[in-house]
């Protein structure tokens, strides 16, 4: 959008689903890159809503309940407040943490789609669904387990299988079972209403299109799914806990929660405008933390329906389609509404190497965080922002946690601000000193601080954060390096108005530094605007060497930061070998004993001593290997998914069990002819099964 024509910003950030709290790959991926978008955005003086809320509708939720034994409301309201609270605490800026519980957001969401009802934009279709006859209810696909059609995992859930990545539909399940009552659902008759996306298909790819600069994720993302054609899909379920249906016969439905949540945006900022009209204080301001210190003029409506606002939605990978396909075409069809602009959506990031897992609680929550590294928010804020997975999944450890606080907080920006400060102090009292006479070495510096702001600009505007948070510390460096050249801390022995000059000059950097670091780390910026006893950023003024005035009084110096000792992140890692521990164990007795056989249909597999003879890795695949066999009988081909644990090198002459007698298979292109057998301990790691001393290939195994 042609930044001239833009009057109005509404940022959004993905609606958390409250079934349990927020952890560091949910600020990394999406809440840090908003918050710094839109205190940017603030700093300039741009007119910006920032909309949130809690996503308390779906089937997550009412699982959760059910494992609990209490209401989803309980539920909701109690991960409303963790996740609120842990968003303020983080500095993350909301105008509005808003609830899709809300009176607000039902109504919000059931006039909209009473509109498209009455527009005749859905269809009415009857389908067979899964339907537990003990719990007398229609089931989710999240609430069937079977085997995957895929791979065999037996736990994989009805929507996905967790083990192979596939997107599954519960009919597609061998053995399904209702997680409810265990018994195997029925079919059954229902009826729904659907949104023909492949209607909108030829609009979507138009406003797709037109947004060439969208990041090659998103992008490409798009692209695929409109190449693949869209299907009409299904805007209502039969569930008890949601937005109702505003139908007469539809009793017992909801809407599909990817259909109310990102209403959720829509009513938020109603309900914003709504409690910031009036004067009087509203209990509902704290339970929606609402900053009510500015009374809103206007409506929200300029947010939503006027072509000088841009939207821009944060979120995360798993969301792309919800916000670029779906959410569009609800907006095309619904008529008069603005479509995103941008959506910047990242990829994910991995805790010490591993997926991060609520379930298994591989995570670093922020309440947790925020009791063992207190007031260091900013530092978690840093690491993230820097580390962020904006082009392809990241990495976060705590040894890069440690050592980017102290090797780049404390060192390099904390540092120069502190040795500026007391070197002032020292020298001068505290007041900022003239500056007498300029160098070309300082005119290079002044030159350098005054280019930096439009470069952090273009970052912040593209994106690009942890490029935007690289320069602002390259302002830092900046500084140390200057006082590293200039030595002031020597000068004063010969020439005190030299000093003067460069500690002026170095407190110019200083107070741009406070501008500059403030969307990244606010609390920072707050402790350096306080020290420098000045009054704050707006950005139109960063760059500018004369922030200070000759003679300013500084307050005294603070340490912005601390170094992170091994002992402080030696017990995260503990902390998190624990959880690794309690896992294996939970695997290990959990796994679960099989049904008896008779003899018959054990002696029916055929399994052979079997020597590998040749191994490659399969193209394009992590995990397969194509292996020749010598079974003693024949040679033949079988592809076994080891080639994360084995080497195609190191397997030749291993000696293996092999199921002879199964039905070979295509895979990858290949034909398989047979199963190496392996044993998988509890992490997943596997190991060969062979005879403890060499036999002949071909001797039976039984
Ligand atoms: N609750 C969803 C998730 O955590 C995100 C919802 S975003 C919204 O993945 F647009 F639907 F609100
Ligand atoms: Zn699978």
């Amino acid at each position: 959008m042609d930044n001239s024509k833009i009057k109005r910003y509404t940022v959004t950030a993905a609606l958390p689903y409250t079934n349990g709290p927020v952890h560091i790959g949910h600020l990394a991926g999406v809440y840090l890159p908003a918050d710094t978008y839109v205190r940017y955005l603030r700093s300039n003086k741009r007119d910006v809503k920032f909309i949130c809320g809690s996503d308390e509708n779906g089937v997550p939720i009412t699982l959760k309940a059910k494992k609990e034994g209490v209401t989803p409301q309980v539920i909701v309201d109690k991960y409303h407040k963790i996740i609120g609270d842990s968003f303020k605490e983080f500095g993350v800026s909301f105008d509005i943490y808003h609830r899709t519980s809300s009176l607000m957001h039902h109504q919000t969401a059931s006039d909209f789609f009473e509109t498209l009802y009455n527009k005749g934009v859905f269809t009415e279709e009857v389908t067979e669904q899964y339907y537990d006859e003990k719990a007398q209810t229609f089931l989710a696909d999240r609430y069937i387990t079977g085997t995957c059609p895929k791979c065999g995992n037996e736990n994989a859930y009805g929507d996905q299988c967790e083990n192979c990545g596939s997107t599954l539909n519960a009919t597609d399940l061998i053995n399904p079972k209702s997680t409810l009552s265990g018994e195997p659902p029925v079919r059954k008759e229902t009826r729904n209403w659907f949104l023909p996306l492949d209607k909108y298909e030829e609009q979507l790819r138009k406003y797709i299109d037109g947004h060439k600069e969208w990041k090659p994720n998103v992008f490409g993302q798009c692209q695929s799914w409109l190449n693949a054609g869209l299907q009409p899909r299904a805007m209502t379920r039969d569930l008890d806990w949601g937005v109702k249906v505003p139908l007469k016969d539809a009793e017992g439905k909801v809407l599909y929660v990817w259909f109310d949540a990102p209403i959720g945006y829509i009513s938020a900022t109603k309900e914003l405008f709504e409690y910031a009209r009036l004067d009087v204080w509203n209990p509902k301001a704290e339970e929606y933390y609402i900053n009510q210190s500015e009374v809103e003029k206007g409506s929200w409506e300029d947010y939503w329906k006027d072509e000088e606002a841009k939207l821009v939605h944060f979120i995360g990978k798993d969301n792309i389609v919800f916000h670029c396909i779906i959410f569009p075409a609800m907006l095309m069809a619904h008529g008069d509404y603005i479509l995103a602009d941008n959506v910047p959506a990242n990829e994910f990031l991995n805790l010490e190497g591993q997926k991060i897992s609520t379930s298994k609680n591989w995570a670093v929550w922020l309440n947790e965080y925020l009791e063992e590294f207190k007031d260091k928010q900013d530092v978690l804020r840093y690491v993230l922002t820097a580390t962020a997975p904006e082009t392809k999944d990241n990495d976060f450890t705590w040894k890069d946690f440690q050592a980017r606080n102290n090797n780049e907080l404390v060192a390099i920006l904390g540092n120069f601000v502190n040795r500026v400060v007391v070197l002032t102090h020292k020298y001068f009292k505290g007041k900022v000193p003239m500056c007498m006479h300029i160098t070309p070495e300082d005119q290079q510096v002044m030159d350098e601080l005054a280019a930096a702001p439009a470069k952090i600009s273009a970052s912040i505007e593209n994106y690009r954060f942890r490029e935007a948070l690289g320069e602002v510390m390259n302002v830092a460096r900046l500084g140390n390096k200057y006082l590293a050249d200039t030595e002031p801390w020597k000068v004063i022995k010969t020439d005190e108005d030299r000093v003067r000059t460069i500690l002026n000059i170095s407190l110019q950097i200083a107070a741009n530094l406070e501008i500059l670091i403030e969307p990244f780390l606010p609390f920072t910026a707050d402790k350096l605007m306080k020290m420098l006893n000045y009054g704050g950023h707006t950005w139109e003024s960063a760059g500018n060497v004369n922030l200070l005035h000759r003679g300013h009084q500084l307050n005294e110096p603070v340490l912005l930061f601390e170094k992170i000792e091994d002992e402080a992140v030696q017990a995260q890692i503990d902390k998190l070998n624990r959880s690794k521990a309690d896992n294996t164990a939970a695997a290990a007795v959990t796994a679960p004993a099989k049904e008896n056989i008779q003899f018959e249909q054990f002696t029916a597999v055929d399994i052979r001593v079997a020597t590998i003879i040749a191994a490659e890795k399969v193209e394009k695949t992590k995990k397969l290997l194509k292996l020749t066999l010598d079974t003693g009988i024949d040679q033949r081909t079988v592809v076994s998914g080891i080639a994360e644990f084995y080497k195609p090198e190191d397997v030749i002459g291993q000696q293996v069990s092999l199921v002879v007698n199964l039905a070979p298979r295509e895979i990858k292109g290949i034909v398989s002819q047979g199963m190496i057998l392996m044993s998988e301990d509890a992490e997943g790691k596997l190991a060969f099964v062979a005879p403890v001393v060499k036999h002949n290939n071909g001797s039976v195994i039984r």
